[in-house]
């Protein structure tokens, strides 16, 4: 009985770890598709041409001809929705674990501080997965059209037409902010999980590189919004 009660505890704890190094390894390859996002939209300051023709080489010419006109976006497309799908899955799942597990003896008490910051990641990451949604609505699929006319098919008067309009500005802040928040601590979380907090040095590491990365993606992604807005894009 004891040794059945033992395997049951230790399967349970197992699966718990393959989620957090899932969780961890998804999220920083979504964190590496932030960044390069980040680089190509701050190509809008170079000009029309520049942006169009890196979205245009971006949807279109990238690998080819390695691989057919167009492949590479839908793979790529397809890598980061599974990255998706897997971190929501994992987190949605280790959150049931946590509410079944409130109040028993069994589960050690987390610090304040621990679970406030989950708090914090599971309510933002659902924030971010709304906000991700209107987003795509607005410059995928071209559902939402505020400012712009999606049927021009022009990348470059889509992201002017779209922040000239003050409200979808402040939805992006919110954006950000949220991401940003998300970034810092999933940065730190996802080294943790995967054994890089070994020690106090590698602790303040760590958590310098989780504020420079979380600092950059939001400014770097603010900014061309921002510049649009106070008409510093032409
Ligand atoms: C100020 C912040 C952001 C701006 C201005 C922005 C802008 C854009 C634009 C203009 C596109 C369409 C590109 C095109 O069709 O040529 C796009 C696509 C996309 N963005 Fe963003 N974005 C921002 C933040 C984010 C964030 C934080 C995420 C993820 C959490 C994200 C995820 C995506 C995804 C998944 C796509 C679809 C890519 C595709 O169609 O294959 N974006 N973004």
């Amino acid at each position: 009985m004891a040794e059945t009660t033992r395997s049951v505890h230790s399967q349970a704890l197992h699966s718990t770890v393959v989620k957090k190094v899932l969780m961890a390894l998804t999220g920083l390859v979504l964190i590496a598709f932030l960044l390069m996002h980040m680089f190509g939209n701050l190509k809008i300051f170079i000009g029309q041409e520049a942006y169009n023709h890196y979205a245009e080489w971006l949807k279109m010419d990238l690998l080819y001809p390695f691989l057919p006109k167009g492949w590479f976006i839908w793979i790529f497309r397809a890598v980061i929705a599974a990255c998706l799908v897997i971190h929501v899955y994992c987190a949605a799942k280790l959150w049931a674990v946590s509410l079944h597990g409130r109040g028993s003896r069994y589960v050690k008490k987390k610090t304040r501080d621990q679970s406030l910051a989950s708090k914090i990641m599971r309510w933002g990451g659902l924030t971010l997965l709304l906000l991700l949604i209107f987003h795509i609505l607005m410059f995928t699929t071209g559902t939402i059209t505020p400012g712009f006319t999606y049927a021009l098919h022009d990348p470059y008067h889509m992201f002017l037409g779209a922040f000239s309009v003050w409200w979808v500005f402040a939805v992006y802040l919110i954006f950000m902010i949220v991401v940003c928040f998300h970034v810092r601590h999933g940065f730190w979380s996802a080294f943790t999980t995967l054994g890089a907090n070994v020690g106090p040095t590698a602790r303040i590491v760590l958590n310098v590189l989780a504020y420079f990365f979380a600092a950059l993606i939001f400014v770097g992604f603010i900014l061309p919004p921002f510049a649009v807005l106070i008409g510093l894009v032409p």
